[in-house]
This record gives structure tokens, C-alpha cells and sequence, in this order.
């Protein structure tokens, strides 16, 4: 079986992408997390220099292979934010991001409820790297 946290349904061998619905789940959640994220007054002023589109497609690229590997390039999130870190970016942001990622995958047709917390704890895992802590 699995090295990891066993699910005790036989599904231990699946990565996260897979439970979570493929690519397409992940793109479905994207939208929805972006056009919240856009919409919010205290986050929206860090996102002001990405072209939205281009955002989410690196998203994307770099959340597909974190959720299917369980693992991501540390030093890429730390080179993104670094200068939003100068201008402020904080827990506080993070917070507010990690409410914004649930209710997505909550609204969200194509994730299964039963993986969430699953999908944030993954995000919350990259704290340290994308404040540069
Ligand atoms: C409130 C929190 C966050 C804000 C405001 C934010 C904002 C941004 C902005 C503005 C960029 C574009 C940087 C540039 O091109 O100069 C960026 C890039 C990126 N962000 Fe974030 N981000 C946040 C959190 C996260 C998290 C939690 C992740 C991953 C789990 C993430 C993953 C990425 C990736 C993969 C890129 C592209 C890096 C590249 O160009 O290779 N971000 N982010």
C-alpha cells in the first residue's frame, strides 16, 4: 500500500489529482478561486502586476504537478512572492487565500467533498515558501 497516510478505502494509491477529479477539477476550482481572489480588496492589490490569464495558467501547470507528486519547487514559489513580501504580502493574505481555495472547492462541481481539507492542508503546506519565511 501506501507509505503515506492510508485513506482505508483502498484509494491509497491514487495521488490527490486523481481524487480530486484530474486536470479538470483543477481548472474548475482555478476559475472559481481567481474570480474570488480578484474580487477581494485586500489581495487584489498583490495580484495588480499578473495578467490574470497568464496567473492562472502557471497555477495550474505548478498545482497539477504538486498535488500529483505531493511535493513542488520551493525555490520558485519563494522567487514569484518575494517582492510581494517587501510590499506586505502576509498571513493575513494567506489566510484570506486559504478561505477563498475552500469555498471554490466547495462550489466546485467536479471535487469530491471528501478530499478538501486534503487540497488546503496541501496549500497551507507552502506557507513558508510563498511568504518567504
Ligand atoms: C495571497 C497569496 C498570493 C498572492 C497575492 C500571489 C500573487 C502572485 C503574483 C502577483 C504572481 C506573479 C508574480 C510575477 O509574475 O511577478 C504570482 C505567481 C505565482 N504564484 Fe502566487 N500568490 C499568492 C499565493 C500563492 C500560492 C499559495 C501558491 C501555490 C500554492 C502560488 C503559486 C504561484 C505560482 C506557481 C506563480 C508563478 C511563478 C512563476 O512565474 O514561475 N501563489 N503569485
Amino acid at each position: 500500500m501506501s507509505n503515506e497516510v492510508d485513506t482505508d478505502e483502498g484509494t491509497a494509491e491514487e495521488t490527490l489529482l486523481e481524487r480530486m477529479g484530474g486536470a479538470s477539477a483543477v481548472l474548475d476550482t482555478l476559475e472559481i478561486f481567481y474570480g474570488r481572489m480578484f474580487a477581494d480588496d485586500l489581495i487584489a492589490p498583490y495580484l495588480e502586476r499578473a495578467d490574470p490569464q497568464v496567473l492562472l495558467e502557471k497555477q495550474y501547470d505548478f498545482l497539477g504537478r504538486m498535488l500529483e507528486a505531493s511535493e513542488y519547487d520551493a525555490e520558485r514559489l519563494r522567487a514569484a512572492h518575494k517582492e510581494l513580501v517587501e510590499e506586505g504580502l502576509s498571513d493575513v493574505h494567506f489566510d484570506a487565500l486559504l478561505v477563498h481555495l475552500r469555498a471554490a472547492l466547495v462550489a466546485s462541481d467536479e471535487v469530491p467533498d471528501d478530499c478538501i481539507d486534503e487540497v488546503v492542508a496541501a496549500f497551507e503546506a507552502t506557507r513558508a515558501d510563498v511568504l518567504c519565511k
